[in-house]
């Protein structure tokens, strides 16, 4: 359900802050901050409503940036802004923009350093362009780029590899417990040690056909189906795709580990649903089992 507006003036003002949407943009210097930056995002109580990552064409960035066309700058900035990928997300709380500019700090990383040491751009930005993040300066632009990154981008086939890929889905209960930014941030971490690479990021509410369609290979065979199926309809989830030189399906089960939780703890203990899991249910992460669901499940989000 979505609010499209308020009865009254008091309502409005009462409500209408606590509601504000944002967009927000890791820029390609901090990809590999995304976990850490979204815990940030989460402990300061903003919800992530949407997310995506994309690498952007120099013309995407260009009309991206479009208000700041014939700067000094601008060249350098959508130069470096379609380098490499980024995080898109939409954010919602209270007084969202600037709570985010609040968690970005100043736009130059030096001086947010010396004037705001705790900042993103202080601890992770480097210099000029490569300032880490991007937050809307208000309301309306809040808007135009949020319709821009999640409506009119180019659609990307992110699927490149000739080696089956995999696909982690970050389940319901952790975005619901504000576990999101630390489970990309395991997930990028347990790839790096493995030689993965996390190819593409996005965030999908699906509906109970959807999640039927997707868990399909699991009815009548795990007693959980159902619960299964209730839980990854339940909110928003994350999915992950996996891409490495070789055996990536089965690389991806042994970094999740045991399917419940209570065996990953005590069979593989350093496991992401060993860390994450607390039933068979919510065991924190699905991932693909079988090396010929590979692509399959790959392609149910990102083809
Ligand atoms: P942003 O739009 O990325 O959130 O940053 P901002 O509002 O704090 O700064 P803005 O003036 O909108 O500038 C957009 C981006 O351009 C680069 N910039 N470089 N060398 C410079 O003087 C300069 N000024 C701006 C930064 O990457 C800035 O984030
Ligand atoms: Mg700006």
């Amino acid at each position: 359900m979505k609010i499209v507006d308020f009865a009254d003036q008091f309502t409005r003002s009462a409500l209408q802050s606590v509601t504000q949407k944002t967009f927000a943009m890791i820029k390609p210097d901090c990809i590999d901050k995304t976990g850490l930056i979204v815990s940030e995002i989460e402990a300061a109580g903003l919800t992530i409503l949407n997310m995506k990552m994309h690498k952007m064409s120099l013309s995407e960035a260009q009309e991206f940036y479009g208000e700041h066309k014939g700067k000094p700058f601008f060249e350098g900035l959508v130069q470096f802004i379609s380098s490499g990928n980024v995080v898109g997300m939409e954010l919602m709380g209270p007084n969202a923009i600037s709570a985010w500019r609040g968690l970005l700090g100043p736009t130059s990383p030096a001086t947010a350093r010396t004037d705001k040491p705790n900042s993103l751009r202080a601890k992770y930005g480097t210099e000029g362009v490569r300032n880490c993040a991007h937050g809307s300066d208000s309301a309306a632009s809040a808007e135009r780029e949020t319709y821009f990154f999640f409506n009119k981008l180019s659609k990307q086939t992110t699927l490149n590899s000739y080696i089956c890929p995999s696909c982690i889905v970050i389940k319901p209960h952790l975005v619901k417990e504000k576990r999101l930014g630390e489970a990309i941030n395991a997930i990028s971490f347990n790839c790096k040690e493995r030689g993965l690479k996390a190819v593409a990021i996005q965030m999908f509410s699906l509906n109970k056909d959807e999640v039927e369609e997707f868990l399909e290979v699991y009815k009548g065979v795990l007693p959980e189906y159902g619960l299964m199926v209730e839980e990854l309809k339940s909110g928003t989830l994350v999915a992950v795709l996996v891409e490495g030189n070789e055996s990536v399906v089965e690389a991806v089960r042994k970094m999740c580990g045991p399917h419940d939780p209570q065996v990953a703890k005590a069979l593989r203990n350093g496991s992401l649903r060993a860390q994450f899991g607390t039933d068979k249910v919510k065991n924190g992460f699905h991932c693909t089992d079988l090396e010929s669901d590979g692509l399959l499940e790959s392609q149910f989000f990102f083809a």
